[in-house]
């Protein structure tokens, strides 16, 4: 005789409060969503200046929906009412059902920030990254509960974009994938499932795109405007890939690349040398004003 003992599914009626870790490009779009869905929010940054400058961002960006006239300005109010600021990850995170990572694109930042929302973070909080290329498996080895960490990619902007790839660890658990396939819905994204490997699906077809439209402009093919005109007007593509790597960040390019000529061990991922020496030379795109274009 076997007895089959039936739990109820019940991780979104827990799911009330978020803690988003780091307040960059990406955690300032992931804050904004998902207080506007209505969950209770904290941004947590340890620079004091990325959080006052994500809430103007905000503010900003929930500015721009109303003029498009799909919220109100009390929607505005209540989503900016949602969301707590915090430069400690202890304070931050101690109250969380759920966490996403969007900290800096360096594996030895999220390993170390890992083990320590594992440690702060209540028992049964589910720890999500929004990582771009880093294993998820490796992440999920720095905690005590690799079940429950999972890759939660947001695309940029977020308020905006549909896609959210959710990505398997080795160890991750099918209640932990059914409840975050579950939330991205919530906010009304649509989830696609990848299994754990360099690049996952975006980037591993995004960033050769990217990293080939930098050697045609290094090797003097032709000039930053007319590649990108030929992958709008020609592809249809809304934007071109030099536009769009300055739109991410050159430098979280260049990490992609990294793990993924690291990963595959496949000389036609690596980096091409004039990304190389944008990213040292602190020309990092839209953020820091200067890319392939200046801003
Ligand atoms: P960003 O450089 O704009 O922001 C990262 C933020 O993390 C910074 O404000 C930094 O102060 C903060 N930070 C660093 N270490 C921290 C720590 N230990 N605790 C708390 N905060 C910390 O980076 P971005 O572009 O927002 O990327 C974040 C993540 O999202 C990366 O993993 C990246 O690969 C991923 N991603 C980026 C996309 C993009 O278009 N930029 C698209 C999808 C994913």
């Amino acid at each position: 005789c076997r007895f089959v003992m039936f739990v109820p599914y019940q991780y979104n009626s827990i799911m009330r409060h978020i803690s988003i870790i780091g307040s960059g490009t990406m955690g300032n779009g992931i804050a904004h969503t998902f207080a506007q869905f209505g969950f209770d929010v904290s941004l947590v940054d340890i620079n004091p200046d990325a959080l006052s400058k994500a809430l103007l961002t905000i503010a900003d960006n929930l500015d721009r929906q109303i003029k498009k006239g799909t919220i109100t300005d009390s929607d505005k109010l209540h989503t900016l009412g949602r969301i707590a600021t915090y430069s400690s990850v202890a304070d931050g995170v101690k109250a969380a059902d759920f966490v996403v990572e969007a900290a800096t694109e360096n594996e030895a930042v999220k390993l170390g920030l890992f083990a320590e929302l594992d440690r702060l973070c209540p028992a049964h909080t589910i720890l999500a990254s929004n990582t771009s290329s880093i294993s998820i498996t490796k992440i999920a080895s720095a905690t005590s509960r690799p079940d429950k960490v999972i890759g939660m990619h947001f695309m940029n902007p977020v308020p905006v974009m549909k896609l959210v790839e959710v990505i398997k660890g080795y160890a991750t658990s099918v209640d932990t994938i059914t409840t975050i396939i579950a939330l991205s819905k919530q906010l009304d994204k649509v989830p696609v499932e990848s299994n754990d490997y360099p690049g996952f699906v975006a980037n591993r077809i995004l960033m050769p795109m990217i990293n080939e439209a930098i050697y045609a402009l290094y090797e003097g093919v032709a000039d930053a405007e007319a590649i990108d005109t030929v992958m709008k007007l020609g592809m249809a593509h809304p934007m071109g890939p030099l536009q769009l790597a300055d739109f991410i960040g050159l430098d979280v390019c260049l990490s992609i690349l990294r793990v993924l000529h690291s990963g595959f061990g496949n000389p036609k991922y690596a980096p091409c040398p004039l990304l190389v020496n944008m990213v040292a030379a602190g020309k990092l795109g839209r953020k820091s004003g200067q890319g392939f274009y200046r801003y």
